[in-house]
Parts: structure tokens; sequence; C-alpha cells
């Protein structure tokens, strides 16, 4: 502790004794940064970065001209202040991981900490040293299209997940080659956008901002995240870009966050769009005073501030601490002690380790979510042929999914080249994509495909959605299957043979259109490229599934939002009291059915809980216990189950905790995931799991504002998804 005191001492001294220097253009300057471009944009930037008009570049991935930027930076500006080098390296560099909510579906911070890992060090190879990731919106609209990026619907999960992909982009020293700062995004409130549209308004009480929305973000913080990015949306009416209330109340009052804050792609200028400022002028004055340190392109920073503080409308000292903020992170992350790259301090791009995280991620990271008969594992030794049909069996750009700027298509192996290099000498592996895209329209493809899964022994019918239906600004108001992939597997199904499906996509699909036509399901979101390899080992029982949903899968997109921790409401619903809207006698007008809250036509449970997924193992839960009933505020609980693998083979299981505070001084929701953790076990083994709770993790955000623990009674569960029904109690005191 007192080495990391002296460190930040000796770090505000240099960030202070800098400050000193720089006229006000100077740190106007570094609150600046722009985008790269071609070579006239790249001969324009030199010239405004000796003057001192940069702090940070985005978008620039080239070495040479990297390396060349920061000289002129060094050497060439008054103060030789370097730059910053910004790239969303969102799920892999070159290597491309499975997307972010695939990730999450590992529930495995070591290895989302790795991924981000091997993606730092790829990056940094390219001179890159800031990445615009983790993205931590909780959210809990599958039409969103940012959803891929997510880690999913629960704040507790994206927490940890999110510090996970901190700390493996920074590294246990930021100032170490192959570390590259974190930038968590985007602040705040952006996932909850009305309908799932992108970029629409947000209106979430604070209540529920603070008890969801914030919470990854200040686990986030805590965990030493350098830089945040605002969000593009308008937050109950301040757009999260001029809104003081999240950027200086909360980040820094309350957390204490010394990083810096960026702007989203132009957000500053866009306070305007929105109608919250007259010009680019005000919104540049309301954006510095709400606290955006930096804007990312638009340049209203630099046209507009140098005036507003000579016109006194912004005090210097506002200025002066922002910019600090911004130095503070390029000494921290040894900028000034080096700003050069040389690849051969790194490891090389796709490297076996890089390689095999990735395949190891996409393993995890895949959803049994039907397996009837069973019809998986295959067992190849039985089989002489396979019918694998579809529009993403081959398809070596969509399995690498969203945000991909750097992602190299040359590295995936797709699951058709898998099987047919694991198993094509023994086993027919044929062929028909049948749908040019996953958006394509029934033809006679269709025919042949049947045709195909006729002759066939079992077909595998690869589904979903290309990598450009979800991301950024690609949001769904149908979020079906595309094109006619439903009418597809009818087809195929139709030719008589066992049927799976393994579905590639960025988002929760409503299957309810296919459920009942397949006979096993592997959910493999955008797996990234080594999709294929971690497929056909799942499909060949060399693994077994062990992925989680970490967001609800509805059974229609009217359901939405819909999620497992909502609250319990005053007429909870329950299967006595609905009624399907087939199941109502003409006579009936007069029925109240029970007057509780579900939907005529889909009731009120989804197709697919949080935390959902099966096994090739089977696994039993049992004997839960707490090694008290009373705790009191401030103590721990410890909380224990039997896990019992009843299957065939051995396989990893992802135990779950669960907590429903019973009364709250604001109503808490019905179940709360407040534990997780993967364990491996053996046919026939059973291990006890346990958990440990301390109260300060059953603490909330009362209306008082105030995040604490309130006594009272508790359930605790314990089980694989989050309708776990293996419970206990335990009631918490005060302290004494
Ligand atoms: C996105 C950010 C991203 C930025 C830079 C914006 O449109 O919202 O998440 O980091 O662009 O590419």
């Amino acid at each position: 502790m007192p080495e990391i005191q002296a460190d930040n001492q000796t770090t505000q001294r240099r960030v202070d004794d800098l400050l000193g220097q720089m006229t006000l253009a100077e740190k106007v300057g570094q609150m600046n940064q722009v985008n790269s471009g071609d070579e006239h944009a790249v001969a324009h930037l030199r010239s405004a970065i000796q003057a001192g008009h940069i702090g940070s570049v985005l978008n620039e991935v080239n070495l040479e001209t990297i390396n060349e930027l920061q000289r002129i930076a060094v050497h060439e500006s008054r103060l030789g202040i370097p730059l910053l080098i910004g790239r969303d390296v969102i799920h892999g560099f070159k290597t491309v991981m499975p997307i972010p909510l695939g990730q999450a579906a590992t529930f495995n911070p070591d290895l989302v900490r790795e991924g981000a890992r091997v993606a730092a060090r790829e990056a940094a190879t390219a001179g890159i040293n800031w990445t615009f990731a983790p993205m931590i919106d909780v959210t809990r609209d599958p039409r969103w299209g940012r959803i891929a990026e997510s880690l999913g619907e629960d704040p507790f999960l994206a927490s940890e997940m999110g510090v996970a992909m901190v700390e493996g982009f920074q590294g246990d020293d930021l100032g170490s080659v192959g570390s590259i700062v974190a930038c968590a995004k985007h602040f705040a409130g952006y996932g909850a956008a009305e309908g799932g549209r992108d970029y629409a308004s947000t209106n979430v009480s604070e209540n529920e901002l603070r008890n969801v929305h914030l919470r990854p973000f200040k686990a986030a913080v805590d965990a030493g995240v350098r830089t945040l990015m605002t969000s593009f949306c308008d937050l109950d009416g301040v757009p999260a870009s001029g809104n003081e209330f999240l950027l200086r109340d909360v980040l820094r009052d309350e957390w204490g966050f010394d990083g810096f804050v960026v702007s989203d792609w132009d957000s500053v200028r866009q306070l305007a769009i929105h109608g919250y400022t007259e010009n680019d002028e005000v919104s540049a004055l309301a954006a510095a005073r709400a606290g955006v340190d930096m804007e990312m392109f638009g340049e209203s920073y630099r046209h507009h501030l140098p005036e507003l503080v000579d016109r006194g409308l912004i005090d210097i000292a506002v200025i002066d601490a922002m910019v600090a903020n911004i130095l503070r992170v390029k000494f921290q992350l040894g900028l000034f002690e080096n700003p050069y790259t040389d690849p051969a301090d790194l490891p090389p791009i796709a490297d076996d380790h890089a390689l095999e995280t990735a395949r190891t991620s996409a393993l995890q990271s895949v959803v049994l979510l039907k397996n009837d008969g069973p019809t998986l594992p295959l067992a190849a030794d039985g089989l002489s042929s396979i019918a694998v049909i579809g529009p993403m069996a081959d398809a070596p750009c969509e399995q690498l999914g969203t945000w991909i700027f750097d992602g190299d298509p040359q590295l995936s192996v797709t699951p058709l080249q898998a099987l047919r290099e694991m198993i094509g000498e023994r086993v027919d592996i044929r062929h028909v994509r049948a749908m040019e895209t996953s958006r394509s329209r029934h033809s006679t493809a269709f025919d042949e495909a049947a045709a195909l899964a006729g002759s066939s022994d079992v077909a595998i019918l690869f589904l979903g959605e290309e990598s450009i239906l979800s991301g950024e600004a690609h949001s769904r108001a149908d979020i079906n299957l595309p094109g006619d992939q439903a009418a597809l597997v009818r087809q195929v199904r139709a030719a008589g043979k066992p049927v799976i499906a393994v579905i590639m996509a960025g988002r929760p699909l409503t299957l309810s259109n296919i459920v009942d036509h397949v006979d096993a399901i592997l959910y493999a979101w955008h797996p990234g490229a080594m999709g294929g390899p971690a497929i056909a080992d799942l499909l060949l029982g060399n693994e077994s599934p062990s992925g989680k949903l970490p967001v609800t899968f509805p059974r229609m997109v009217g359901q939405i939002p819909i999620y497992y921790s909502q609250k319990n409401t005053g007429k909870p619903p329950s299967p006595e009291t609905i009624v399907h809207i087939d199941d109502i006698e003409a006579a009936a007008l007069q029925t109240s059915f029970g007057m509780t809250s579900f939907y005529l036509d889909a009731g009120y449970t989804p197709l697919y809980p949080f935390g959902y997924g099966l096994s090739y193992a089977g696994f039993h839960y049992g004997n839960i216990a707490t090694d008290t009933d009373e705790i009191r505020l401030g103590d721990t609980l410890r909380i224990g189950a039997d896990l019992t693998n009843t299957g065939p083979v051995a396989a990893e299981e992802v135990a779950q905790l669960y907590v429903r505070d019973r009364v709250g001084s604001v109503t808490r929701p019905v179940k709360e995931l407040k534990g997780f953790r993967r364990v491996g076990l053996e046919p026939g083994q059973t291990v006890r799991v346990e958990f440990e709770l301390h109260t300060d993790e059953l603490a909330f955000y009362g209306r008082d504002r105030q995040l604490a623990a309130e006594p009272g009674d508790f359930h605790v569960w314990i089980g694989g998804s989050s309708e776990t029904e293996l419970r206990a109690d335990f009631r918490v005191l005060d302290s004494l």
C-alpha cells in the first residue's frame, strides 16, 4: 500500500508539473480525440500533433504510422506529450473470441480475463494502447443489436465478467508491455434503450439505475478501470454526455473515480441534436461542465473551450482537473517512458495460446438448450453419413460476429471444416448450404437439403443470424430466425432423420417456431475464430456443453422485457391462475382468470430461463444448508449443497447461488444471482459446492439513495439455473 501511495504521489507531481507548463490551447488539445484516416488525414494529423492540438487518435492500426505519430508527439510538439491510440478491440483483435454475450455464457471469469489478455497483447502489437471495452451495459432487450456486445441481463454477472475483462486488458501492471487501457462503456443506461431501438431514449428510475445499470460500472471503477465512455442515450431527459449527475455526483463524488471520461463518437455535438443545447458551443460547455474529459470526434472542445474559458463561462480549474485526469492515465500507462511499440517484445499474433483461448472460450460459451433422446452427442462410430446444412455451417466471417474491425477471418475454422478434419475419413460429411445468407428465402435448394438429410444418418442444421444483423444500430423488431430458416427446418425435419440445430447469433432469438421440429439445439452465439472445432468437439462428445444463458430467452418478442430478477408484483402469476387464449370459453367473458400478471397468449414464463443450460452429464443438487439460520449485519453466511454427476460422462457444471430479500424498504427482485462456480465432476462423483455471502453483498440502494443491507428474512437457492427450487432460509439481524 505505501508503495502504491508513493507511486500515486509521484504521478500526481509529474501531472502537476506538466500542467503548469501548458498553454490553454495545449490543455484543450489533450482533451481532443481525432479519427485517423487516409494519407491526407494522417498528414493533417501530423501538423495538429506538432501544434499540441491532439491528445488521442482513434482507428489507426498501422504500426509504422503509430510509431511515427508518437515520435512527432514526443519530439516535435512543444511539451512532448505522447498519444493515446484508441481502438474498438471488443472480443479479440486478430484472433476473435466469442462475442461478449457468448463469453458471459461461459460463467468463467478466468477464461474471460485470459481472452482480454490475448486481445490486449495482439492489439498492443499494432501500437494500440487503449481499447473501448468492456461494454457493461445491462440489457434485458434482445431486440437491441448491441446485446451481442453486452454481458447479459444481470448486474452481478456483468460485474464479474466486466471486471475480468478490465483485468485482462490492463494486466497487473498497466505500465508493462502488452497491457492496454480499458474503457467501461457506456455510462449509463444505454442498455435500456426504449423498445431495444438503438440510440433511443432511456427512462429508468434512479433506483433502478443504481441497483441495476450502475452496478457493473461501480465494480469496474473499484477494479481500477482507467477510462469510462459516456452513452449516446438521453437518460430521463438529460443526455448522458451532458449528465452532471452521472459524471460528477455519482462517478467522481460518490465513487472517487480518478481516471478519465471520454465521450462516445461525436456525442458532445449530438447534445444539440437531442435538443439539449442550442449549438456546438453550448454543447462543449455542457459536456465539459458535466465532466466529459475527452471528446471523441467532433472537435467542439478544440473549437470552443478556449473561448469559453476566456469568457469566464468555465473555470480554468475545471479544465485543469480534466486534463490532469487524462495525463494521469498517460503516465500510468508508461507512455512517457516509452511511447513506441516493438512487436518483438510481444508474442506473435494468433499463436497457439491465443487460438487455444479462443477455442476454450467458444467451447464453454455454447449452451445446450434441448437434447431429446438424447440425440447428442453423436455416436460417430456408428454413423456413416452426416448432412451438414445451412447458411452458418461454412461462413468464416459470419461466425466472428459484430465489432471485428481487425479480426482475421482467415483464422476462422468453420464447423464444416472441423467436422471434415476430425471425422471426415470415417464419416461421409455432406454439405448443402441451402441458403446464401441467413435472410434468404425458400428455394429449390431446400429440396436438395431435405433429400440430403433423408439419405444421411443425421442432419445438422447450422442456422442463425449473419454478423451484420446484430451490433450497433442493428436492432431487430422481429427476432425469429431470419429469412425462411424455419421453413428449412420443417422441410429437413420431414425427411425423418434426427435433426440437430446449431444456432449462431448475436442475441437470443425467439425459437418457438422451430423448437418442436428439432431434436437438439446447441446455441453457439457468434463463437469466434475457433467456433468450428469447439462445436465439433461438442457434437462428437469429445467435450460436454457447459455454457449457461446470460440472458433470458423469450417465447415471443411481445414478452420483452422478460428477465429472471423481476419484481414480484402485487399479483404474481402461478400455473393455477393463468389461462391460454385458446382455452377461453365463449361464455367466459366475465371470468377473471385469477387476476394475475401474465399474457393470455404467452403466459409468464420464458422459453429458457437465465442460467439455464444442459449437459451430456446429469446434475443433481441436494442437501442445501447454511451454517447458521441467523447472521448479523457485517457477518458472512456459508451456504452449501451437494452436487452429483448422475450422468455417464465427466463434465463441468456452473453452480449458481441466488437470494431473495423478502421485504425491503424498496421492493426487491424475486431472485438475484449472488455467486457462481464452475465445477468439474466425474460420473458418479459428488462434491459439496460452498458459497460465502457477506451481508454487504445483500446491499441495495433504498429510498434514501444509500447502499445498505437491511435486516430481515431471506431465501437462498443453489442450483443449475435461475429456476432452481433448492432453497434454504436465513435471517439477517441488526449489527450489535
Ligand atoms: C460506439 C462506441 C465505440 C465508438 C468508437 C461508437 O459509435 O457507440 O461503443 O467505441 O463508436 O468506434
